[in-house]
């Protein structure tokens, strides 16, 4: 997967040089773009945001930077039915498992990040769709999209190895998964479910179903 990120601080972005994304980067099942904002800022003071028409605190990210970017980007992208542009805003759709699992069936994804202030409302159209991550407000859009990568990735076949990815089969099927266990079996008085040493695989795997129900919220 290409994933491509405009954002006015790429430095923000180190932690997808780490553990599993790293991983899935060297083996090139993700390959990721981090592009300036600032590069496409068209006046010579480099200047991508600007006063609010009408008044009002704050900055707006300027529509030409972000349209010169974005296009930039587009010139030499995938088909539009293989790529999705994402524009991290906090009152986008709420992202989930099932938005991840729908994402991860691109091949590239686009992210609109904005930082600080809020976005011209004409950049808006770029974008295929608004995310949030929450219902909060963040500093910017960088956590965010760091956040959806993460969960896309995982997703995607051969990033997780065969132990790491059968872990996570309960909530990928809707479940919230069961609690989990390993040496030693007793921890400062706290005990081990005798069940999991019992050995009967049949009734463990029950006794994980029912705890999965009962952590499911
Ligand atoms: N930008 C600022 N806060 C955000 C949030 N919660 N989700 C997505 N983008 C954001």
């Amino acid at each position: 997967m290409r994933i491509d990120i405009i954002t006015l601080f790429p430095e923000m972005f180190a932690p997808l040089n780490e553990s599993i994304i790293k991983r899935a980067r060297e083996k090139n099942i993700l390959n990721i773009n981090l592009i300036q904002l600032r590069d496409f800022a068209f006046n010579k003071h480099n200047q991508v945001d600007d006063t609010p028409f009408g008044g009002g605190s704050g900055m707006v990210l300027k529509p030409e930077p972000m349209f010169r970017a974005v296009r930039s980007v587009l010139k030499d992208s995938l088909p539009n039915e293989k790529r999705r542009i994402l524009i991290m805003d906090p009152i986008g759709k709420i992202f989930n498992q099932s938005k991840a699992k729908e994402l991860a069936g691109f091949d590239q994804l686009i992210f609109i990040c904005g930082h600080y202030e809020g976005f011209d409302e004409r950049i808006y159209e770029l974008a295929d769709e608004a995310v949030s991550i929450g219902e909060y407000v963040l500093t910017g859009g960088e956590l965010p999209a760091m956040v959806i990568i993460d969960a896309v990735a995982r997703m995607l076949p051969n990033v997780l190895g065969s132990d790491e990815s059968a872990k996570t089969d309960s909530f990928y099927n809707g479940g919230a998964g069961y609690p989990q266990y390993t040496k030693p079996r007793d921890f400062e008085g706290r005990l081990v479910p005798e069940i999991l040493l019992s050995g009967h695989h049949a009734k463990i795997a029950e006794w994980r179903r029912q705890q999965s129900l009962i952590r499911k919220k």
